[in-house]
């Protein structure tokens, strides 16, 4: 392979440096510099598209390979602040998943939809934990820079029983919903890769701004004339919890089998294809649960909406689309309609993936509140994961 084809790397830190980069990879640094985020990563001197050539392939990685973990450590950290206030109010508290005091109508209200809840919430959130710490780890043993979301810990806390008072990064007190992977995984002839688009199974949620978490205590408080006291207020921001959840995980579904496709180094597409796949096992477990939402409209008195969770399975929405219980992905067309239909996750096609993430948690509203420098940092992240190509 002649030098200047050669893919720019990061080296193990072990390996020794022997040559200067090649004009290509001194173009491609300076490029990615200019953008102000990597800098650290692509100061190692490592970047050396020499070093690579007496490196079994699975140990180098490539400032491609860097800018996809950087942007997926990122979508962990905004993950683990979104999982953490449900786990607050609506998981179980303890030292694995320590903060918060719970709220216990809003955990009934939740083990309406399975009473496994509390526990599946937490989980999911030591997951997000985990996934966060490692990716950020993994990208440190490799010199490059880890990622770090603390200065942009700005948004308030819910004001309701069972938060802690810390700033955090998303919001979940004025979510737009999109609900329609619910009928996307059901159909059997659609697919966003070949430029299908799906129905919401909830619309009223998917407009206007719905809380997922208690606000205050007022949207906790019992209705005596209701089983468990449970008010329809309080099973509405639940049953909005329970839909959010399995959108959050179908996205990091997607999000890692689109990314996968560019990784060069053989160890990080192994990273990326075992963390991708607990995110299909998150979305599964809420694919599932999603369909228990009790039917029920409530007007929320904060923001005047009418918040209406139908039955999925009566007219004039029964039919396969809205089976409740059809919560493996139904077949559809893959690639090429003229291909045979395939049990598949969807989408992934790898273009824009990263700022396409990016978008779909914008356009859910997890970030109302943000400062521009936030929008800003995370955005040229998503950039950066977006130009890696697989060498
Ligand atoms: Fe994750
Ligand atoms: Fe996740």
């Amino acid at each position: 392979m002649a030098r200047e084809n050669l893919p720019a790397t990061i080296a193990d830190p072990s390996a020794k440096e022997q040559q200067s980069p090649s004009q290509s990879d001194v173009k491609r640094r300076s490029f990615l510099k200019g953008l102000g985020v990597v800098g650290a990563a692509l100061s190692t001197g490592s970047l050396l598209a020499t070093t690579a050539e007496g490196q079994p392939r699975g140990s180098i990685i490539t400032v491609g390979d860097v800018s996809i973990l950087r942007f997926l450590a990122a979508a962990e950290i905004l993950e683990t602040d979104l999982w953490q206030q449900y786990n607050e109010f609506g998981g179980i508290q303890d030292s694995e998943v320590p903060g918060g005091s719970g709220s216990r109508l809003y955990t009934k209200a939740l083990e309406v939809l399975d009473g496994d809840m509390p526990q599946y919430i937490h989980d999911n959130t030591e997951d997000e934990m985990t996934h966060e710490l490692f990716i950020n780890a993994y990208l440190m043993s490799k010199g490059a820079e880890p990622v770090n979301l603390d200065q942009f810990r700005t948004l308030p806390s819910s004001q309701a029983t069972g938060a802690q008072q810390i700033g955090r990064l998303t919001n979940l007190m004025q979510l737009s919903v999109d609900t329609t992977w619910f009928t996307r995984y059901r159909s059997r002839t659609g697919n966003p890769d070949l430029g299908d688009t799906f129905p919401q199974a909830i619309p009223s949620i998917a407009m206007g701004q719905h809380p997922a978490i208690p606000r205050t205590d007022d949207d906790v408080q019992p209705d005596p004339s209701k089983p468990h006291h449970i008010s329809d207020l309080t099973q509405a921001i639940a049953n909005t919890a329970g839909f959010h959840f399995a959108t959050i995980e179908q996205g990091g579904t997607s999000l890692y089998a689109m990314l996968a496709q560019r990784a060069t180094s053989l160890e990080v597409l192994r990273i990326v294809l075992s963390i991708g796949g607990t995110e299909i096992c998150h979305f599964q477990t809420w694919s599932d649960k999603a369909g228990n939402a009790p039917t029920l409209s409530v007007v929320d008195p904060v923001t005047g909406l009418t918040v209406t969770f139908p039955d999925l399975n009566s007219p004039p929405l029964d039919g396969e689309d809205f089976q409740t219980n059809l919560i493996m992905p139904e077949p559809t067309a893959f690639l090429n309609r003229k291909l045979p239909a395939c049990s598949i996750i969807r989408p992934t096609k790898t273009k824009g993936a990263a700022m396409g993430a990016l978008k779909a948690l914008t356009d859910d509203g997890l970030f109302i509140g943000q400062s521009p420098a936030f929008f800003k940092f995370m955005r040229t992240l998503a950039i950066e994961a977006d130009l890696a190509v697989r060498q």
